[in-house]
């Protein structure tokens, strides 16, 4: 370093207060595909509560629970028919509570998924308006209105299905006669609650009520940006993707008349009221699919939810100069409400990261791939998907891990049309693919059934043949795995504070725009995204690194490799 270097840029400060969820790494739990108990294919919460000790191992903070609630599954559980209840697939109320009783225990916080912007259609509530009269109490629960057209033939208004198709379905009413039709921005199985309605209102926050008093530590909270619609319903003739909601139409002043309406942040800073009625910092994070961030930023402000999923980093592929504006816009949206940013490479609806980051284009957001798709590279992807790992787990904020990429888990990518279950592949007639490919259930042990998911061997979803090297009992202690990796690197995360530190560029280590190279607490992190190599400064002792240093290079960090330092 010379006298001449460039200043380092402070892009975020430490808030001075310690609330675990600023910093917490938290673990997805996908339910139905973690580990199976009882032997039919499907994972259930024995299963996860046999596991916990994994997460114990890896060093997370928390896990957050995908729904287990009562469901006849048409989105896989996203279709709740009662927030009060477990599905018999996953067990019982008493099965949650010891589950919660022994994350408790082995010093794990537990987060529920909160399911607000729709009921399944089997639940009592849509059931009763189904069977009541338009116009009734019973109908005023959901969003029923007449079809346009001389005989109420043609929907109410033009919206699209996220899952493809359109938005209404409509009803025979008790008579026989075609009816009214219920708005569905997802499946036809998924129809919209009405927001605007009081008695929609109080009974989540009784549900919440009801969870917050089994002990769990916070929701995550599932189309938070759905909730309430544009009065009227107007047309609107815009797409909305599966994937990243519409990003026309929610930035500020955009249309979309489905997301992002100022009534929702009324609703959530009534759950907060109810959140901070309970001791122990419990916690609410949004599933909004918000652009641009200061406006996501509006749903973390202090009374309302606590955290959003960023996803931009997710989206942003394999650019360093993208990536460093996300990190700087991140932490000037979040900074500026007071609220911790988090940070999401994968999840139970995209395409994996070690899957995604091999593309030949890594930004592009394919929605599922099939055996007919150019397949991703793994090797490759498996590459980046460590070093872009190794790089949000170093910055500040809070970060969300998804089963299966401690493994380094790819996407299955050659699944058979038939064993698909995504009501997208279905609803679009198979022009998207869906999200099973990344839901595939966890290999635990090479050489046991379903590698160990199943004591029967049975799975809802096959697991790919080459699983068997990426399995737990595989990877665990074997140095440079990946398993390794993310537990070293939670341990160092950890041990140096880095969740809760503060982010300055280090333009002195590399002013090549293919680099990111900054400092948190005592460690700088050099991220390598480009395909020459970087020099190392001098002093400071390598901590961990994505990938293999050369011997005898050992200070040169080559392409697509991110390292940690600790300077001295
Ligand atoms: C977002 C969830 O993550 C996704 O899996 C689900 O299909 C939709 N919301 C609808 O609930």
């Amino acid at each position: 370093m010379t006298s001449t270097a460039p200043d380092r840029v402070r892009v975020h400060t430490a808030p001075a207060d310690a609330q675990w969820w600023r910093s917490a790494v938290i673990y997805q739990v996908y339910p139905r595909s973690f580990a199976d108990s009882d032997g039919d294919g499907i994972g259930d919460l024995p299963g996860i509560t046999a596991h916990l000790d994994h997460l114990v191992e890896l060093g997370v903070d928390a896990l957050w629970l995908s729904p287990f609630y009562r469901s006849p599954q048409v989105d896989a559980g996203y279709d709740v028919a009662d927030y009060r209840d477990v599905d018999p697939l996953f067990g019982t109320l008493a099965d949650a509570d010891a589950l919660l009783e022994r994350a408790h225990r082995l010093g794990l916080r537990v987060i529920v998924d909160l399911v607000p912007n729709h009921t399944s259609d089997e639940h009592a509530w849509f059931r009763a308006a189904r069977a009541a009269a338009p116009g009734s109490p019973e109908r005023a629960h959901y969003l029923f209105r007449d079809g346009r057209g001389e005989h109420g033939e043609l929907p109410p208004n033009n919206w699209e299905s996220v899952f493809g198709g359109r938005a209404w379905t409509r009803v025979t009413e008790a008579d026989g006669t075609p009816g009214q039709w219920y708005l569905h921005l997802f499946d036809a199985g998924q129809p919209d609650l009405n927001w605007e309605n009081a008695e929609v209102r109080a009974e989540f926050e009784d549900v919440l009520r009801f969870w917050l008093d089994r002990g769990v530590d916070g929701f995550r909270v599932d189309v938070a940006h759905g909730m309430v619609k544009a009065e009227g319903l107007p047309d609107w003739s815009g797409h909305v993707a599966m994937i990243e909601g519409d990003e026309q139409g929610t930035v500020p002043g955009g249309t979309n008349p489905m997301f992002d309406q100022e009534g929702v942040h009324e609703i959530f800073r009534a759950w907060r009221r109810v959140l901070d009625e309970y001791p122990g910092e419990r916690v609410m994070v949004a599933e909004a699919w918000v652009d641009p961030l200061p406006r996501l930023a509006r749903y973390v402000r202090p009374d309302e939810l606590h955290q959003a999923f960023n996803f931009d980093v997710l989206v942003t592929g394999w650019d360093a100069a993208r990536l460093r504006r996300v990190i700087d816009s991140s932490f000037a949206a979040n900074d500026a409400v007071g609220a911790p940013t988090t940070w999401v490479l994968s999840n139970h609806d995209v395409v994996r990261h070690a899957s995604r980051l091999g593309l030949p284009d890594p930004t592009s957001r394919p929605n599922g791939i099939g055996p007919d798709d150019v397949q991703p590279d793994a090797e490759l992807g498996l590459r980046r998907a460590r070093a872009a790992t190794l790089l949000v787990l170093a910055l500040p904020g809070s970060a969300y891990l998804y089963q299966g990429e401690e493994l380094g888990l790819p996407d299955h990518t050659s699944l058979d049309p038939s064993v698909r279950t995504d009501p997208a592949f279905f609803r679009t007639g198979g022009t998207e693919l869906g999200r099973d490919g990344c839901r595939v259930p966890l290999p635990w042990r090479a050489d046991a059934p379903a590698y160990g998911f199943s004591p029967t061997g049975a799975t809802w979803l096959p697991q790919p043949d080459e699983w068997a090297r990426l399995a737990v009992d595989v990877q665990r202690d074997q140095a440079g795995s990946t398993l390794e990796l993310y537990r070293a690197a939670l341990r160092l995360r950890r041990d140096h504070a880095l969740g809760s530190g503060d982010l300055s560029w280090a333009p002195e280590v590399s002013t090549d725009p293919t680099v990111l190279a900054f400092v948190d607490r005592d460690v700088l992190v050099v991220a390598n995204l480009g395909e020459g190599s970087v020099q190392l400064p001098d002093d400071g002792h390598v901590l961990l690194s994505s990938a293999p240093l050369a011997a005898g290079a050992e200070r040169t960090v080559p392409a697509a490799t991110t390292v940690w330092v600790e300077l001295r």
